[in-house]
């Protein structure tokens, strides 16, 4: 079956309503990540980084699926799709797709402070305060890969782009390392997709096809191409 590796980021979400980071009216022109997304943040300010995850949960839970995240479901009608995902919102599971690794981590688990074994869920309406221990007696931090953190599942991710026939980049400025290392690892062969309606800043190769427009308009289209193959 031929396969096809979806990387999403940001931008897929932003019609479901959910900021992107480094558009005009995202989250890092409005907050200071090293305030809120690294680790010396969660270390000495950890009551302000729970509260953003918080609102950032809320928000999530708020906002549905769009026929982005849909037209990636009806993929896996005829080809084995698997999405990778900067995203840490959980708008592909809810939409329905099935093989989904999160690189950047789920805003709705938290895990120990000091055991990144211990990962816990949080049921929808749930924040997450100082003072709520996970079972080794440490806070609960968000399970989110922090500006600065190993990112653990990049090899797992790296393997999967070396066995792609088909490669989709939906909505990511590819300005974020190591996901953006990604793209070096698909073979010569198979061809590249980028949805995008700003065209990210990518190495000229023959292989990548720029769409550019938003995600609910150019994936359903390149979906519907590709099932009608
Ligand atoms: N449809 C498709 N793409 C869109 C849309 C849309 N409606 N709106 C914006 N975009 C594109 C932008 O043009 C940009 O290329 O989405 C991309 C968003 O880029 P970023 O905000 O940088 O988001 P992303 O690439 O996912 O960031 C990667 O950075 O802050 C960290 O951990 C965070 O996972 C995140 C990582």
């Amino acid at each position: 079956m031929i396969k096809i590796t979806i990387l999403s980021g940001a931008g897929i979400s932003k019609e479901s309503g959910i900021d992107t980071f480094r558009d005009a009216d995202g989250f890092w022109p409005k907050y200071d990540p090293r305030e809120l997304a690294s680790p010396e943040a969660l270390k000495n300010n950890t009551e302000k980084v729970l509260e953003f995850y918080n609102m950032r949960r809320q928000k999530m839970w708020k906002s549905d699926p769009n026929a982005a995240h849909l037209a990636l479901v009806d993929l896996e009608n005829r080809y084995d799709v698997t999405v990778i995902t900067q995203n840490v919102d959980n708008l592909h599971e809810r939409a329905g797709s099935t093989n989904i690794l999160h690189l950047h981590g789920e805003l709705d688990k938290v895990r120990s402070m000091d055991n990144s074994d211990i990962i816990v869920d949080v049921e929808k309406g749930r924040d997450i305060n100082l003072g709520d221990l996970s079972e080794d007696g440490t806070q609960l931090r968000p399970h989110i890969v922090l500006f600065g953190e190993p990112v653990p599942r990049m090899s797992e991710a790296i393997e999967i782009a070396k066995t792609s026939d088909i490669f989709i980049v939906i909505g990511s400025s590819l300005q974020v390392y190591p996901a953006a290392e990604i793209l070096d690892f698909i073979p010569s062969y198979s061809d590249i997709y980028i949805v995008d309606p700003e065209v990210p800043s990518v190495q000229e190769k023959d292989n990548i096809i720029f769409i550019k427009e938003k995600a609910t308009v150019g994936l359903p289209k390149l979906v519907n191409e590709l099932l009608s193959r």
